[in-house]
């Protein structure tokens, strides 16, 4: 994006509180990597129209944007997966000190290999894909099947910094998750069960949701 617009943007976003600005501290601080701001606004205003009950998160980190959620939304549930222990701790440390334990359920597991018990969590209003980037097309497909009927499926860091769209051979001989995010994006826009947009804020955010059966068009 333009930078002049890029900056423009970033200053009209609110300011974080003092929790979340010593979260965003801790992430720089120890390279956790954590959504971008702008995007993460724009999640979490468009999770403010669709008041989803029930989310489930994959790639918890430290658990900043899990937390964000709860924060926009006092009455979702949200379930959060991450199989790295040291942030998973982190995050539920986090989760306790901001008094969201009750309603913000952190599970230490893979994403894929933890499906079954992640599924059981289900069905979800909202998903958000925010784990290995190599693995979006895994995720969409195990956890489709555990949308509820007029969920979204919210996908971070889709443009790659612009790499996934960098189609010269070099780039992406060398890119192999490049290579594979454009196949994901590719993938989501000619899914015959969902239509997909995406914002070209952060790193990229597109959204997922399942088309509409019957009625008139
Ligand atoms: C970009 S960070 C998540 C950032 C977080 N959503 C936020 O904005 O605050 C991605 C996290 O996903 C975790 N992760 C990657 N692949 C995973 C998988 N297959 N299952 C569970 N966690 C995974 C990583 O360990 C990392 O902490």
């Amino acid at each position: 994006m333009n930078d002049i617009i890029h900056d423009y943007l970033l200053k009209h976003i609110p300011k974080s509180t003092p929790f979340f600005e010593e979260l965003e501290a801790y992430a720089a601080a120890n390279e956790v990597p954590i959504m971008e701001p702008d995007s993460l606004y724009c999640l979490l205003q468009i999770l403010d129209i669709q008041k989803p009950k029930r989310i489930l998160e994959l790639g918890t980190a430290i658990g900043y944007s899990a937390l964000k959620m709860a924060d926009q939304l006092p009455d979702a549930e949200i379930i959060t997966v991450e199989r790295d222990e040291a942030r998973y701790k982190q995050a539920v440390h986090n989760i306790q000190c901001y008094g969201a334990s009750g309603r913000v359920k952190p599970l230490l597991t893979d994403a894929i290999e933890g499906s079954e018990e992640i599924l059981a969590h289900g069905p979800f209003d909202a998903i958000f894909i925010d784990a290995a980037k190599a693995q979006y097309e895994k995720f969409f497909h195990i956890y489709t099947g555990s949308l509820a009927e007029n969920g979204v499926i919210y996908s971070d860091n889709v443009l790659f910094k612009g790499l996934a769209l960098d189609m010269s051979p070099e780039k992406q001989r060398k890119l192999r998750v490049a290579r594979k995010m454009r196949n994901f994006n590719d993938f989501l826009v000619t899914h015959p069960d969902f239509d997909t947009t995406t914002i070209p804020l952060g790193d990229g955010l597109s959204i997922s949701k399942r088309k509409k059966t019957g009625g008139v068009s």
